[in-house]
């Protein structure tokens, strides 16, 4: 474990995750002061260019293998880059998407297998896990008329429709009831009720390391 704080949000598209994630961003840099934000893919020069050709329409005939490798291009960047330097300083960081998005979306729905992404997973990330992961559980539809309401243009990801948004949840819940560090949310509930769940685990976390202010 390292001497900061690693905190990862996943979920299908639409769940929710970036208005909680801005709820405990002000929360943490309330009670603790230093806190570091990302998102996946993306977070860094490099990454940012590869989560446009990711993210484009226009590369809808992009091969899954292609996919998987951009992602964790993007990722081995940005953890070397941002997240082992920062928690390697004892800060707090967050990410929106980590490597569980990987398993869900390329391994699960994608169908490319968890041994593959696992590997390709540890080598992006040199061995560095999350130390809590929120897993916003929502039904794909009810995900999509909160996306509609959101409003905006649909990515080459969101364009794949409810039936791959319901594997990729698939996967997920795979994931989460086999491992201790992913957290599932309830996350068709309110949207406070939903924060303060998140926020007195979080609490609860800052305390028993001496981290909070
Ligand atoms: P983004 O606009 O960040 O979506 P969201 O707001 O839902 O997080 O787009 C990221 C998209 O990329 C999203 O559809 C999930 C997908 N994705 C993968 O398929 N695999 C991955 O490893 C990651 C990090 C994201």
């Amino acid at each position: 474990m390292s001497d900061g704080l690693f905190i990862t949000f996943e979920g299908i598209d639409g769940c929710g995750k970036s208005t909680q994630i801005a709820k405990l961003s002000e929360f943490i840099k309330e009670n603790s002061g230093d806190l570091i934000l990302v998102r996946e893919p993306g977070g860094t020069a490099v990454g940012e260019k590869i989560r446009g050709v990711l993210l484009d329409k226009k590369n809808d005939g992009m091969d899954p293998v292609c996919e998987l490798l951009l992602f964790e291009a993007a990722r081995a960047q940005i953890v070397s880059e941002i997240i082992r330097p920062a928690l390697a300083e004892g800060r707090i960081v967050i990410s929106d998407r980590f490597f569980d998005s990987t398993f869900a979306y390329q391994g699960y729905a994608r169908e490319l297998g968890e041994d593959m992404v696992e590997m390709l997973n540890s080598t992006a990330t040199s061995g560095l896990e999350p130390d809590i992961t929120f897993l916003l559980d929502i039904d794909p539809k009810e995900a999509l008329v909160r996306r509609g309401q959101r409003g905006g243009e649909t990515d080459r990801m969101e364009a794949l429709g409810t039936s791959f948004q319901a594997k990729v949840r698939d996967g997920y819940l795979k994931l989460a009831a086999k491992s201790d560090r992913v957290v599932r949310i309830d996350a068709s509930r309110d949207r406070d009720v939903i924060f303060e769940q998140i926020r007195g685990i979080v609490t609860d976390e800052l305390k028993k390391r001496g981290m909070q202010g």
